[in-house]
């Protein structure tokens, strides 16, 4: 056999070109997140995940799993799944009644557990100082986890600055390594500033082609708060995986709606948490990075948008 092809010679030839990945992607970390946010600068030849550094430092993968909906076995083997094809950016919520699940997913995969990111949500009944604490160690034993990489508050409601207080406690005792909010406008965010001593590292919110929040893009990318997109195909409403616009975009690079759709999100410096309980949508989710969208195509998409929820259920 050809040296050159050995076992031992292709894992070397792995083991040098994953180095040369992970020192790509130190290089693209080490820019920070003002540049990175609303002005990346993609590398074509990079196939695997990269991190935004968050402004307290942590990193966080750009590209992530969401688990609404996915309960109980199908639950496990989705996260399991997921993250042996590559996913790290695991989101959860008390609310979404599957913590134990995605705990035994992580359990399942095998993984070390600081190679993964995983959020968690504090739910609007758990608002509050005391409650805030109580909910954490809840969430923290149904995942089995030690520690959570992400705690959102997950709506604007309730005691807000009762449930911060407690999360900066958490954070500060290094229970968890990153706090923020969801679905908080901009008034909410700066008032929630203005009474805290530590600054949300997330603002998790409703983004998709139809619902592009430009307002909020520009205030977060302002106050150096990261934008991530909860919903980033809109469930598919309004016709988003058969949209002719974003697939005209993506006949040209042979990707499909939910591809051109996540590389969207993408460049512009946003992170996506799709969620799929196919293992096929899984990996067509994951390889998004072997292609970018010209300007013309970023702006193809703009007027997209409709400028008004997908989701007027959940208002
Ligand atoms: N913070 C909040 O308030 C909030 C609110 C909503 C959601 N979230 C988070 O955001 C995550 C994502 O949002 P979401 O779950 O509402 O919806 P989504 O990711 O926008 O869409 C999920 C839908 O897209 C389909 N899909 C996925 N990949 C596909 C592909 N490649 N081709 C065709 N169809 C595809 C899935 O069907 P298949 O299973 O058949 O692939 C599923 O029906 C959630 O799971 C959750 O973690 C947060």
């Amino acid at each position: 056999m050809n040296k050159k092809n050995t076992p031992s010679a292709i894992n070397r030839r792995e083991f040098l070109q994953t180095s040369a990945k992970l020192a790509a992607s130190a290089m693209f970390v080490s820019l920070g997140t003002s540049r990175l946010f609303g002005a990346l600068n993609p590398d074509t030849a990079e196939s695997s995940i990269k991190n935004i550094t968050l402004n307290n430092g942590i990193k966080m993968p750009i590209l992530g799993f969401g688990t609404l909906y996915l309960n109980g076995a199908v639950g496990e083997k989705c996260v399991a799944d997921a993250i042996s094809l590559g996913y790290r950016l695991i989101d959860t919520a008390k609310v979404y009644n599957n913590e134990e699940s995605v705990g035994a997913g992580i359990k399942l995969s095998g993984i070390k557990r600081e190679e993964l990111f995983v959020t968690s949500k504090l739910w609007v009944d758990d608002s509050g100082y005391e409650n805030a604490k109580k909910a954490f160690e809840i969430s923290l034993n149904k995942l089995g986890l030690d520690y959570l990489d992400l705690y959102l508050i997950h709506r604007p409601r309730g005691d807000v600055k009762g449930s911060w207080k407690a999360m900066e406690e958490l954070y500060k005792e290094g229970r968890i390594r990153a706090i923020g909010i969801s679905n908080f406008e901009p008034e909410q965010i700066n008032d929630l500033m203005a009474n805290s001593t530590v600054r949300p590292t997330v603002n998790q919110i409703e983004t998709h082609a139809f619902f592009q929040q430009p307002k909020n893009y520009e205030f977060l990318k302002q106050t150096d708060v990261q934008m991530e997109a909860w919903s980033p195909f809109a469930q598919g409403r309004n016709g988003l995986f058969t949209n002719e616009t974003i697939a005209a975009i993506g006949k040209k690079y042979n990707k499909t709606n939910a591809q051109v759709s996540l590389r969207w999100h993408y460049q512009r410096g946003i992170v996506a948490i799709p969620r799929t309980s196919q293992k096929a949508h899984m990996a067509e989710n994951l390889d998004i990075f072997n292609f970018e969208l010209d300007e013309k195509e970023m702006k193809a998409i703009s007027p997209l948008d409709l400028n008004i929820t997908q989701f007027p259920e959940w208002t």
